[in-house]
């Protein structure tokens, strides 16, 4: 069980301290938007290129862009733990799952609240995670989508079914509330913004969802 704290919910004028106060994490969640794949605009290769210089720690790198072909492999290339892509925005999936892996990250790919999980059927032998997004990409700080808890179980399924062992994130509205119901229906890596990032103690945070989930998973 895994917790990432997404920085997008941190103070981007302070982002040193910041990381400094999230250290129980397993990874710090990097989203990066574009203005048209999303209605907003955050980092890009030159602001991860910070982030490397002040932490060590594995950066996961939510890319929510067009011509993600082109710009994927560039944040590979960058050394990044793990790059994901979103199945919307990928003209060919399997050849960028391809390009990102040869360049050493980690891959993944996200499927949006209403994009079905079967769109990643053609591509799931290439990746190491998929990501189940449980809000509308975009924005920190909105409730969880009922409706895609059922997403996550398909997800195991579908990778239990073709014998893929593969991570499963969710990403939006993660809290201590239904973290448990999200680690039953299969997730094992949990993206957390403004749960983590609004606690007085941010690093119990992190340990009590992370709690949370294994306690869940157990049964
Ligand atoms: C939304 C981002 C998320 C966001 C999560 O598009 O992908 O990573 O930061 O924030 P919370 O946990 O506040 O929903
Ligand atoms: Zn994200």
């Amino acid at each position: 069980m895994h917790i990432h704290p997404s920085i997008l919910s941190a103070d981007f004028v302070n982002l040193e301290s910041e990381l400094g106060s999230i250290l129980s994490a397993d990874a710090f969640h990097v989203d990066v938007m574009d203005n048209h794949f999303v209605p907003n605009l955050t980092f890009g290769p030159q602001m991860v290129e910070s982030l490397q210089r002040v932490t060590k720690r594995d950066l996961d790198i939510h890319l929510m862009i067009t011509d993600v072909d082109i710009h994927g492999p560039k944040y590979a290339e960058l050394g990044v733990s793990s790059v994901t892509y979103h199945i919307e925005a990928a003209t060919n999936p399997v050849q960028l799952a391809r390009d990102v892996k040869t360049r050493g990250s980690r891959v993944a790919a996200a499927v949006k609240p209403n994009t079905p999980v079967s769109e990643l059927a053609e591509v799931l032998p290439e990746l190491d995670m998929i990501l189940v997004m449980t809000v509308e990409p975009g924005f920190g700080g909105q409730k969880l989508i009922e409706s895609t808890i059922a997403k996550v179980t398909q997800a195991r399924e579908l990778a239990r079914s073709r014998g893929v062992e593969i991570a499963i994130q969710v990403d939006g509205g993660v809290t201590e509330e239904n973290i448990a119901t999200l680690a039953r229906a299969g997730a094992d890596t949990f993206v957390a913004g403004s749960s983590v990032f609004k606690a007085v103690d941010r690093n119990r945070q992190i340990d009590l969802l992370r709690t949370l989930a294994q306690e869940a998973a157990r049964g």
